[in-house]
């Protein structure tokens, strides 16, 4: 019987396989298991108020319905582009920096990782178990990467991708051919709260997060109260013109956003509100 036959060196190089493919090879995540060490750390707190704290309550956005908000966020960024909204804005960029704000055990980060040309992707994250598996999965992704790099060219999320603007700085997918990408290899953690790790604030952190280098910044804030998502929404006019803002339950009460599209969308909880919002 005669050996299978190896693959050829051009079946090899780069066959696209689909973002949710390469996601899906992050086995370290595991929502049950990121819901549990939220609970106990959230029980085994010294300090009760946190312990009480809804705030800190644990879900996730499923991977298909973060693709829908990016696919949304990219449609409302190329209608802007066709409306003259970024006339005079010559440093916004959708596939620049993700940001998640309460990132959980990584989920929506690496997933944006997966699904669009971001060129750096941050998760922030207060629960110190959260941030650590945050950690073990991104340990996993770079080895992924690592390992097979030539192999990780993944199927854009749009048909065709590519750059659709004549000046081309909307859509510009830096990877290579067009309709395809490679997962963002610049993926980074913070470990503290939002509200204070800002780089003009930070305090209590020692990390800093610069709001100004935020394109595209995703809070799943369904169980954040008013007075946070005020705080929000202040730290956020920090952001550039033109960069996009996603809250979920409630809307961004600014002067500095504009509310640009709402949408009622799947959670690992059930639905919620959706909210999209443009600074201003
Ligand atoms: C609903 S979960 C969302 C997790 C992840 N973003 C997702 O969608 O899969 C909200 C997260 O925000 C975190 N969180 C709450 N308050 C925070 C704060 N002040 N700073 C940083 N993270 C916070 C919680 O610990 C929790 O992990």
């Amino acid at each position: 019987m005669s050996p299978p036959e190896r693959p050829s060196s051009t079946t090899r190089l780069n066959p696209k396989i689909s973002p949710l493919a390469f996601f899906e090879c992050l086995q370290s995540m595991d929502f049950e298991a990121a819901q549990r060490s939220s609970a106990i750390e959230r029980k085994e707190s010294t300090q009760r108020r946190q312990a009480s704290d809804t705030t800190l309550y644990y879900g996730e956005i499923p991977f298909h319905t973060l693709e829908q908000i990016l696919e949304q966020i990219t449609a409302i960024h190329e209608e802007g582009y066709h409306n003259n909204v970024y006339a005079d804005i010559d440093d916004i960029d959708i596939n620049g920096c993700f940001v998640d704000l309460g990132s959980g055990a990584g989920r929506p980060v690496f997933a944006a990782a997966c699904l669009h040309p971001f060129r750096s992707c941050i998760g922030i994250e207060i629960m110190s178990s959260l941030y650590a598996s945050s950690l073990v999965t991104l340990g996993e992704y770079h080895k992924k990467l690592d390992s097979e790099a030539d192999l990780h060219v993944l199927s854009d999320i749009r048909e065709g991708g590519g750059s659709s603007d004549s000046d081309g700085s909307a859509m510009d997918y830096s990877s290579g051919e067009a309709g395809s990408h490679r997962p963002t290899s610049e993926v980074q953690f913070f470990h503290g709260s939002i509200l204070d790790i800002d780089s003009e604030c930070a305090s209590s952190t020692e990390s800093v997060f610069d709001w100004t280098k935020a394109d595209v910044v995703l809070a799943n804030s369904t169980c954040y109260k008013q007075d946070m998502v005020d705080q929000l929404s202040r730290l956020g006019r920090r952001m550039r013109r033109g960069a996009h803002f996603v809250s979920f339950s409630y809307q961004l009460d600014s002067a500095f956003f504009e509310l640009v599209l709402s949408d009622r969308l799947c959670m690992s909880w059930g639905d919620a509100d959706v909210f999209y919002h443009r600074r201003k």
